[in-house]
């Protein structure tokens, strides 16, 4: 039989771009492994899915006791897990989120989110925040903004989306103040040229910028942005699907920042690689949500609600020790930031940190990006990248990676950046 890629090319459509070639059989904690029996470092994380790693013995036990019970419910029955990964969401999601909604996927949540603000509020504007991404859907890339090949040949869009620029303050060139104030202005004009505030249903924004190239947001934007938005009962919608769950130091990014969310969309980690999003909102907002004028037929599925409960209780000991992680793995790269002129920038919250490769003038620099990547691998270790020009480095490992494995990944960073320099003179 031929390999697995040969048949995979056969018979899997090509636009799913894959990262590498490897055919993987299995995964253990930071780990996984190939067919060949090779173990890489794997700091890809499903995309910042796996913030408890492979295997977790927690998340397994409960998805086994769960197989034996239910599969499926499908909007029918009523059952534990479902209630349980509620409660568990009501208990660490900030102040004020006391009902949730469950659905499969993060752009499946990212378009809840956006008819519940439609329909609730009767207003149809929506406001993005540039080099945002939240998902491929026809309604979720009418949001997205990282990259304009995302919704190249899909137009036209949905409509009454307005968009405008999120604080980019390296590569504005300029300090965080000047950038938010910039973007704030811009908001302003946006509200005062295009659409008037009370036609605007929702704001629609990542704390800290993920695809688009790892830019936390920053306490002052956000507040900024909560004010005008409570100033015009406008809803504000955090799209946390990538920040969440411990990624930058707190259960949510909204928390680390202290700004309170209208609507809060959750994915990813929310069941560490089992199938599970959620919106959640106040109890007032989802009653006003006429029963019928949504659903979803997996939504909620028992199993991934079992997953979920046992990630959120698995998380509950990881999350404090994500800081010492943190600190750890910034004053690292840091110090290389010295050594290394191909670093411009490190930036982040907690362990979602961008690596930002640069040549002269700080010109995006993919190059740097694909010879670290390439080194990486062939030193077994998955990184993934991201930003518009595909030069930032991003740094996601599991929450609980045990600190020698985060020093071994840093340190195969470290050779490969100077792997790169020295190739380039
Ligand atoms: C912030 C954010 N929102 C939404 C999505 C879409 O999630 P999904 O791919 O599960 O649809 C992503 C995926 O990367 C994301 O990072």
């Amino acid at each position: 039989m031929a390999d697995l890629v040969s048949r995979s090319n056969d018979l899997i459509a090509p636009v799913i771009s894959w990262d590498n070639d490897i055919e993987i059989v299995g995964g253990n904690g930071s780990y996984v492994t190939s067919v060949d029996g090779v173990e890489y470092l794997d700091f890809a994380c499903g995309i910042a899915v796996g913030n408890l790693g492979h295997q977790h013995p927690g998340v397994k036990a409960a998805v086994l006791a769960q197989i034996d019970k239910l599969w499926h419910a499908g909007g029918v029955f009523r059952y534990e897990t479902l209630v349980g990964a509620a409660e568990r969401l009501r208990e660490i999601t900030p102040d004020g989120i006391e009902k949730f909604f469950f659905m499969n996927s993060g752009a499946e949540a990212v378009e809840g989110a956006i008819k519940l603000a439609r329909k609730t509020t009767g207003r149809q504007g929506i406001i993005v925040f540039r080099g945002g991404f939240h998902g491929r859907t026809m309604g979720s890339v009418s949001y997205t903004t990282s990259k304009a090949a995302y919704r190249q040949g899909y137009h036209p869009l949905v409509g009454s989306v307005f968009v405008t620029p999120f604080p980019h303050p390296y590569r504005w060139g300029m300090s965080q103040e000047a950038a938010n104030e910039l973007a704030l202005n811009e908001l302003r004009l946006t509200l005062k040229h295009e659409i008037t505030p009370g036609e605007v249903a929702c704001f629609l924004i990542e704390p800290l910028q993920g695809e688009g190239g790892y830019y936390p947001a920053s306490r002052e934007f956000l507040q900024a942005i909560r004010d005008i938005a409570t100033e015009h009962n406008i809803k504000l919608v955090m799209d946390e699907v990538q920040t969440g769950f411990g990624r930058t130091g707190e259960w949510f990014t909204s928390q680390v920042y202290d700004v309170r969310p209208d609507i809060l969309v959750m994915g990813k980690a929310i069941a560490n690689g089992f199938p599970l999003s959620a919106v959640g909102a106040s109890s007032a907002l989802l009653d006003a949500w006429p029963p019928g004028s949504h659903g979803s037929t997996y939504g909620g599925n028992p199993i991934a609600c079992a997953a979920s409960i046992a990630t959120v209780d698995g998380l509950r000991n990881v999350i404090p020790g994500v800081k010492e992680r943190s600190e750890h793995a910034f004053a690292r790269f840091r110090e290389m930031q010295s050594r290394y002129s191909v670093i411009g920038d490190v930036r982040g919250l907690g362990l979602m940190i961008g690596i930002e490769l640069v040549g002269k003038g700080r010109t995006p620099n993919p190059q740097a990006w694909n010879s670290v990547g390439a080194y990486a691998r062939e030193n077994n270790m998955f990184i993934l990248n991201c930003g518009p020009d595909a030069n930032v480095i991003r740094f996601i490992p599991p929450l609980n990676v045990a600190p020698e494995d985060l020093d071994k990944g840093i340190d195969i960073l470290d050779a490969a950046l100077g792997s790169y320099e020295g190739s380039t003179g």
